[in-house]
């Protein structure tokens, strides 16, 4: 009997949901294109997560678009052009390369042992290729010269070969560099967040598992800025009671891959993620995926230990999917960024790129000031002493520095002596305080979560396979069916349709085959409902609209057909509906 996982891999081949792109010329791995409803799936997706993470909290988290291609100097200061490398390994007979970890991992869990390679270093992994024996799958040749490889795809900026730019690697990078904008907009007053919704492209070595590893691929992320001596997050409220399935750094450095389940609150109090912002952003993905379909059972959040993680986290944990055709899969990554990012982008731009806190205190402290001493000043140099005092205003720092390691210091043609400055020591109370703000990153990959969701919907009865999409991000919420191909349906019909249309609802139409043929057809792509004009429409101006999952139908008036989708979209169903509005409920069909 076939799986879910391959039926769900037929509907989306045969029905266009996606496809490799570039077929025409063979292909090329890591690339795929979105068909009419898989366009459709991924905006639903994307438009839930809009809805999930960013329209409750709109106080609080803005959205912005940065570009897909940046210079240079970013990920100099990113860090990804020195640690964003995969290792890379060479067949010396045929010199096909692979990714080494991948690599070994497959060949060892052919052999029926599980290691966890990611993370480990080149000599590690050498020593594992050599003890056992690992050779090119391809030829059986022996394997060698690894090293690292860079995954960032490189451009050229302009008609300039020097003026290099990459295809950033993730979006968070867009948000980092527009931090001081943002910060402004926002009031300047953490807790913030900024998500990014788009494109990014990563060269990876061999990508050969469909949407789970692509060369382009989307992300949704937030990255969330607070002050790190204030953590708490004002909406753990919401999550504190609910309950993840977590496998805790301290739990994964013993090798255990069963989580554990607790509440964020005790994840919290346990010390098992950094603080209330991680935990709240746990919570939330987790509730995300299980409206999309995926129960919590088939839910964990794994902790990565500290070589696995990426150079700029602290803590991350990956929230993994079990997924029938490729095991456990990670849908979002959560790190804890720290100040990495902001103070390296501070480091490489000469932005200061802080926040002001007010001191609980108020500190006092003693500092040096150096003042201009006119008299003296005029005695040297008579009329000119207004500019003189002006450029020693603009340069009282170094004069402070300057002078104290010397008897003068020259500013262009003016020579400061000792005599023409005044040096006080002062007190001076501070109310406030620059920091670096600290970061939360929710990072989501929308192509993942397109194939989860579509795994995830399929259901398999005898007489058909079908798609039990969520009603708010399945491609189509509606098919409009005259029950045979006659005018007196088809006009009725073409109308419903339109006024769906208008109303903004994604629907079909259709007048091909058999009425049975075209349920089927509906079901398949995970349409939920059916609207068909039959016999008594022309007769009572009423339809049937029929249930995809339940196949139960109810009979309408046709101006109802705008407003009974918009309910089951919303998450009504139609015996509920139905009843509340004294319609006729028919059997299932
Ligand atoms: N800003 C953090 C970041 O990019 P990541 O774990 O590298 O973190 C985030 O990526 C998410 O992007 C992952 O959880 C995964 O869902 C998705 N992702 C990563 N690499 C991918 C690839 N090659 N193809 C498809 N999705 C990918």
């Amino acid at each position: 009997m076939a799986s879910r996982a391959d039926v769900a891999n037929d509907i989306a081949n045969r029905r266009g949901f996606f496809w490799p792109s570039f077929e025409i010329y063979g292909g090329v791995g890591g690339f795929y294109d979105y068909g009419p409803l898989g366009v459709l799936l991924k905006d639903n997706i994307v438009d839930k997560w809009r809805r999930t993470f960013v329209l409750p909290y709109q106080d609080l988290i803005v959205e912005i678009e940065s570009p897909i291609i940046m210079p240079r100097v970013v990920f100099e200061a990113s860090g990804h052009l020195e640690h964003f490398t995969d290792f890379i390994i060479e067949c010396t007979s045929c010199g096909r390369r692979y990714r080494a970890d991948q690599l070994i991992e497959e060949e060892m869990s052919r052999r029926g042992l599980k290691v966890r390679v990611e993370g480990l270093g080149e000599d590690e992994m050498m020593r594992l290729i050599r003890e056992h024996g690992i050779r090119c799958p391809a030829c059986g040749g022996g394997l060698d010269n690894i090293r690292r490889f860079n995954l960032l795809f490189q451009t050229f900026i302009g008609p300039y070969s020097d003026n290099i730019g990459y295809l950033r690697p993730e979006t968070a990078q867009g948000m980092f560099v527009a931090f001081k904008r943002v910060a402004g907009l926002m009031g300047r007053r953490p807790p913030f967040g900024v998500a990014q919704i788009g494109k990014v492209a990563r060269n990876e070595i061999s990508p050969r598992q469909g949407l789970i590893r692509l060369r382009e691929f989307s992300q949704m992320e937030i990255e969330m800025f607070i002050d790190p001596q204030q953590p708490r997050c004002p909406l753990i409220g919401e999550a504190e009671s609910y309950e993840v399935n977590i496998v805790s750094e301290d739990m994964a450095a013993r090798g255990m891959e069963e989580p554990v389940t607790v509440t964020v609150r005790e994840a919290v109090e346990r010390g098992i993620v950094v603080n209330e912002w991680m935990g709240f952003f746990l919570a939330l993905s987790q509730k995300f995926m299980e409206e999309l379909g995926v129960p919590r059972d088939s839910q964990k959040f794994m902790a990565k230990l500290p070589h696995e993680r990426a150079h700029y986290s602290t803590q991350t944990f990956d929230h993994l999917v079990y997924t029938e055709r490729f095991g456990w899969i990670e849908v979002s990554g959560h790190a804890y960024r720290g100040d990495y990012d902001l103070r390296r982008h501070g480091v490489y731009s000469g932005e200061e790129l802080i926040l002001d806190r007010r001191l609980e205190q108020p500190r006092i402290v003693e500092e040096r000031r150096l003042y201009p001493n006119p008299g003296k000043i005029r005695e040297v140099y008579g009329d000119r002493v207004g500019e003189v005092i002006r450029r020693i205003d603009e340069n009282r720092d170094a004069l402070l520095e300057g002078l104290t390691s010397a008897d003068m210091v020259k500013l262009g043609d003016i020579t400061v002596t000792r005599d023409m400055v005044i040096v006080r020591s002062e007190k001076r109370k501070v109310e406030v305080e620059h920091y670096v703000p600290h970061v939360v990153e929710p990072s989501f990959g929308i192509d993942r979560i397109v194939y989860v969701a579509l795994e995830y919907a399929v259901r398999m009865e005898s007489g058909r396979n079908f798609l039990a999409f969520p009603p708010e991000i399945a491609p189509l919420k509606v098919a409009v069916l005259p029950i045979v191909r006659r005018d007196v349906y088809i006009g009725i019909a073409r109308d419903i349709f339109r006024s769906l249309s208008m109303a903004g609802i994604r629907a079909a139409y259709d007048d091909d085959g058999s009425i049975g043929h075209r349920y089927l057809k509906f079901d398949e792509v995970g349409t939920p409902l059916a609207i068909t004009v039959d016999e008594r429409t022309p007769r009572d101006g009423t339809v049937t609209v029929r249930d995809r999952d339940t196949r139960i139908q109810i009979r309408i008036p046709v101006d109802k057909a705008v407003d009974i989708v918009r309910a089951v979209i919303s998450g009504r169903n139609i015996v509920e509906l139905a009843r509340a509005a004294g319609y006729e409920v028919v059997a299932q069909r």
